[in-house]
């Protein structure tokens, strides 16, 4: 059977902030130990030109910690406040939207990494692209990049719901549409516990990292290592995920 076609759905009132506003009170209790941040931080370590290391879209520093125990100065840039202020790790923050970074060269940034699809929430490729510019403007370093490759939404079905969690006293439904040709998956966490109905909106536009590259190299950059997760495997056709290094 075909593709069904979506209708465009959110991004005209989903703003920059708005991920930020929809998950920050769960963010730590639901997504604490999603990616390995110990191996993270080493290889982040391992790569960055001087201590200062920048975090596009820092959230509310799940990945800080280990980063700091790694050696590594963190200034975190986020669009989102309440993530910001949701940290109980100590680093810079800066509220910033990532496509307009609020660092000068000269800052002697180290590196940066924008991790977990973070890039992807932002709704264009154009706007993606402009991460790329602006990040090469400022960092020494390499730039690396944790996201999905999309493979794995090659078969996903267009629409879906599914329980998310469950626990004796709530249940989080998660509601998914991906439209492929615009390559974007929308989605609804509907949060539900005796407190009442709480809508959690996310919405993601994925590149491939053929596409990633393009902007990369759009921004003066190259491709200089790509794997398959933080440990350093091998990275091929297959790979649901990758880290890219651009330099
Ligand atoms: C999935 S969370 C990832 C947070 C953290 N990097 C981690 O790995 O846990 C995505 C973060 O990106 C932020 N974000 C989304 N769009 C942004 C934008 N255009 N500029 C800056 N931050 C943005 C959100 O507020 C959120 O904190």
């Amino acid at each position: 059977m075909g593709r069904v076609l979506q209708p465009a759905i959110f991004p005209a009132g989903f703003g920059p902030s708005t991920y930020g506003a929809s998950f920050a009170d769960v963010y730590d209790r639901w997504y604490d130990g999603i990616t390995d941040s110990a191996a993270t931080a080493r290889f982040m370590a391992a790569r960055c030109s001087t201590p200062t290391v920048v975090e596009l879209g820092v959230g509310t520093g799940r990945l800080v910690a280990d980063l700091s125990a790694a050696g590594l100065t963190v200034i975190g840039v986020d669009a989102s406040l309440v993530m910001l202020s949701a940290s109980d790790v100590n680093h810079v923050r800066l509220g910033a939207d990532i496509a307009s970074l609020p660092l000068r060269p000269g800052a002697r940034v180290g590196g940066a990494i924008c991790a977990f699809n973070t890039l992807f929430n932002l709704p264009t490729a154009e706007l993606q692209r402009r991460v790329f510019i602006e990040a090469a403007a400022v960092v020494e370093g390499p730039i690396v990049i944790e996201a999905m490759t999309g493979s794995g939404l090659d078969e996903a079905e267009s629409q879906s719901v599914g329980v998310s969690r469950m626990t004796a006293d709530s249940l989080v439904l998660a509601a998914t549409v991906v439209n492929h040709e615009a390559q974007t998956v929308t989605g609804q966490h509907v949060d539900i516990s005796e407190a009442g109905i709480r809508l959690r909106p996310w919405h993601l536009r994925w590149s491939t990292p053929a596409q990633l590259d393009q902007m990369a190299a759009d921004a003066g950059l190259q491709l200089t290592e790509r794997y398959a997760d933080w440990d350093g495997s091998a990275f091929d056709s297959t790979s649901d995920a990758h880290i890219s290094v651009y330099r």
